[in-house]
């Protein structure tokens, strides 16, 4: 056995679940990027665990009898061919779970053949991630309005230039919110590096020589927008000034029009919403809450994926979002109507417990799983998943929904 491979049977051995890394992540972290990473809106974390409960309420069943085949997690997503249909979720600063984030999940992407979406506040810029990850990445844009969008569509255009093959708008973030677990644990807002901060930072030495290996998190790709030599501070300070709201329909045309390739948006959870983007010739939606850091009542995404699923009606490529802990909540979200799942917060699970083996341990346990649930489901490539019979308590019906 190579040593790669005795590696990860190791760590499949230790770190079976998403959830075996989310606790050793919360012991090895320091106490504020945990709770950065970890946390969503309202005081319980309730949209989390709605999202957690929802997924877990899909029912599957299996149909048996049937020649056994090892099943197969191949996709193909917008045309390119991928090992199987779970992604990285845009993720600004992931640098907080683990410093150097950014470089490990695209290495890790790369490895694996599976999609990387680079979030906008990145530690890395998207040219550095087109190095790395050339086959597989993805760039995700939020609402950069000043000056007609200048930023916004120049990091568009570097994007098509350095070779992303996917632009994701992000549209669910009209406010800023406010998440109680990343305020109590010291992150202000304007951000600012507190005493409290580095002492909490001290208590970890993993985080921190990776720190000191990284350097700061500086938003790389806005770099060229402002003045040379920003402080960390000063950084934060032009993303406040310069981002904000979600886009309109407008803005959305206005990148349309500008990127050639297939464009995404990102936060879709309403049918007529979805209409309307492919309507205006949009090519894919992530069903997405955020994974529940904007507001704690919005839906589960995993229930109204059916109703926007059938609002698409093939039309459309539907990736999913929001609670995904495993293999087989990806095949929840594909029998549901979704192409692709995606996942955020386990991803820094992963990065936060085993640095930069994470992603790539995380990536095989998500498809491996995946694999299983295909198997005892008795269908040997993804796409019989959507033929699957399931009984989805929370679904909300698209009768009932206006528009
Ligand atoms: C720490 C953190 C930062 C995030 N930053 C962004 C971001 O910059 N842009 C974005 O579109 N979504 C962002 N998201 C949302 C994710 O893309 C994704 O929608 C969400 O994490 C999915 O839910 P899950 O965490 O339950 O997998 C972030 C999520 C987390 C956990």
């Amino acid at each position: 056995m190579s040593n790669d491979a005795s590696l990860f049977l190791d760590l499949a051995r230790k770190y079976p679940t998403s959830f075996d890394l989310r606790d050793r992540a919360r012991r090895l972290m320091p106490r504020f990027a945990f709770e950065y990473m970890d946390g969503g809106a309202g005081p319980v974390d309730f949209g989390i665990r709605r999202n957690w409960s929802a997924l877990d309420n899909v029912e599957l069943a299996p149909r048996y009898g049937k020649v056994a085949r090892p099943p197969t997690c191949e996709a193909s997503i917008f045309g390119r061919d991928y090992s199987a249909p779970v992604g990285v979720a845009p993720i600004g600063g992931p640098g907080t779970a683990f410093p150097g984030a950014e470089t490990y999940l695209a290495k890790a992407s790369q490895k694996m053949r599976t999609p990387y979406v680079l979030g906008l506040l990145s530690g890395i810029d998207v040219e550095e991630a087109a190095k790395l990850a050339p086959d597989v990445l993805w760039f995700q844009l939020y609402r950069l309005a000043r000056n007609n969008h200048q930023i916004g569509l120049d990091l568009t255009r570097r994007a098509a230039a350095a070779g992303v093959h996917v632009l994701v708008l992000t549209i669910d973030t009209p406010i800023r919110t406010v998440r109680p677990r990343e305020t109590k644990s010291g992150i202000l807002n304007p951000f600012k590096i507190t005493m409290g901060l580095r002492l909490d930072a001290m208590s970890s030495p993993r985080w921190t020589a990776s720190l000191l290996r990284h350097g700061m998190p500086r938003f790389s790709s806005l770099r060229p927008y402002m003045k040379p030599g920003a402080t960390f501070e000063e950084t934060t300070e032009f993303v406040r000034r310069e981002q904000g709201g979600a886009f309109t329909w407008d803005e959305i045309a206005l990148y349309r029009d500008v990127w050639k390739g297939p464009l995404v948006l990102k936060g879709v959870l309403h049918p007529a919403d979805a209409r309307r983007a492919i309507d205006m010739g949009v090519d894919g939606l992530m069903v997405s809450n955020h994974g529940g850091r904007q507001i704690e009542a919005l839906p589960a995404s995993i229930d109204m994926l059916p109703a926007i699923a059938k609002e698409v009606a093939g039309r459309a490529t539907i990736l999913f979002d929001s609670g995904v802990r495993s293999g087989v909540d990806v095949a929840r979200a594909i029998a549901l109507g979704a192409d692709a799942a995606f996942a955020g917060k386990s991803f820094l699970w992963s990065l936060g417990a085993l640095g930069e083996i994470g992603p790539e341990h995380y990536i095989r346990l998500l498809t491996e799983d995946l694999r299983a649930t295909m198997g005892q489901l008795g269908c040997t490539n993804v796409s019989e998943l959507r033929n699957v019979d399931r009984r989805h308590a929370g679904l909300w019906e698209r009768d009932k929904l206006q528009g």
